[in-house]
C-alpha cells in the first residue's frame, strides 16, 4: 500500500473496511458495476452543483461551483469510459452480486444533495463533508487497485480534484460564515450520520427480509404443499356426476 499524503489519509472506518473493498474490487464484473454507479453519482452531483451555481448570489462561489460541476462531469465520463473498457475486455456476463453499497455508497454521498432552499453555508458544509468522504474512499480504492493500474490511475486523477474540492469548500465556508462555520459543519455531520444510519438500516432490513422469506419458503410452504398433494390424491379421476337435485333449475347459475 502506498503511503498517503497527509490530505489523503483515509478515515478510520474506510481503513477498517479496506479488506472488504479489496475483495469487492477484485472481481471485474463488480468493478464494472461500481464504476458505472460512480459515474452516475458524479454526473448527478455535477448537475446539482451546477444548480447551486445558479441559485447562489455570491459571485466567487458561482465561479467555483461552475468549475466544481465541470470536474464532477469529467469524473463521470472517466468512470464510464473505464467501465466500458473493462466491459469490452470481460467475456463474462454481469453478475449482480454483493457490492456493499449500503456500507460504502458511491464514493461521494453527493446523491443526498438538495440544492434549493439551502443557504451558501449549509451547501458548503455539506459539500465539504461529501468531498472529504470521497477523498477518503477514493484513496482506499486507489490503494487496493494494484492489480488494475488503469483503474488505479483514474482514481488517482479524480482524487486530486476531490482533494481540491474538499479544501476550497472549507475555505469558502470559513469566508462566508467566519463565526459559525464549525456549527454548520457539525449540523451537516449529523445529517450525514442520520442518512448513513438509514442506508445501513435499509440494507439490514433487505438482508433480514431475504432470510425470513427463505425460512418461510422452506418451513411454512412444505406442509401446505403436502396437504394440497393429499387433497389432490383424494379427488376422483375424470368427470364427476352431480346429484339430480342440482340439475333441476335453469334459473340460476349454480
Ligand atoms: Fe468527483
Ligand atoms: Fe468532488
Amino acid at each position: 500500500m502506498d503511503s498517503p499524503r497527509p490530505h489523503e489519509r483515509p478515515a478510520v472506518f474506510d481503513r477498517i473496511l479496506t479488506p472488504l473493498h479489496r475483495w469487492i474490487w477484485s472481481d471485474t464484473d463488480r468493478r464494472v458495476q461500481k464504476l458505472l454507479r460512480f459515474g452516475e453519482t458524479e454526473t448527478d452531483g455535477g448537475r446539482d452543483i451546477l444548480r447551486a451555481a445558479e441559485v447562489t448570489s455570491d459571485p466567487l462561489l458561482r465561479r467555483l461551483y461552475l468549475e466544481h460541476a465541470i470536474d464532477e462531469f469529467r469524473h463521470g465520463v472517466l468512470f464510464r469510459h473505464r467501465a466500458a473498457v473493462l466491459l469490452k475486455a470481460s467475456a463474462s456476463r454481469f453478475n449482480n452480486g454483493f457490492q456493499g453499497n449500503w456500507i460504502a455508497p458511491g464514493g461521494h454521498g453527493l446523491d443526498d444533495l438538495q440544492v434549493d432552499g439551502e443557504s451558501d453555508s449549509d451547501m458548503l458544509a455539506f459539500l465539504h463533508l461529501s468531498e472529504k468522504a470521497a477523498a477518503s474512499r477514493f484513496t482506499v480504492y486507489r490503494d487496493v487497485m494494484q492489480h488494475d493500474p488503469p483503474t488505479r490511475a483514474v482514481f488517482e486523477e479524480i482524487l486530486h480534484d476531490e482533494t481540491f474540492h474538499m479544501n476550497y469548500t472549507l475555505t469558502q465556508l470559513a469566508r462566508v460564515e467566519p463565526q459559525q462555520h464549525k456549527r454548520h459543519l457539525w449540523r451537516a455531520r449529523l445529517s450525514r450520520l442520520w442518512k448513513a444510519y438509514l442506508r445501513l438500516a435499509t440494507g439490514l432490513a433487505g438482508i433480514l427480509g431475504s432470510i425470513l422469506l427463505t425460512i418461510q419458503y422452506f418451513v411454512l410452504l412444505p406442509p401446505f404443499a403436502w396437504l394440497a398433494k393429499r387433497a389432490a390424491r383424494r379427488e376422483h379421476f375424470g368427470w364427476t356426476a352431480v346429484s339430480p337435485g342440482r340439475n333441476d333449475s335453469l334459473n340460476r347459475q349454480y
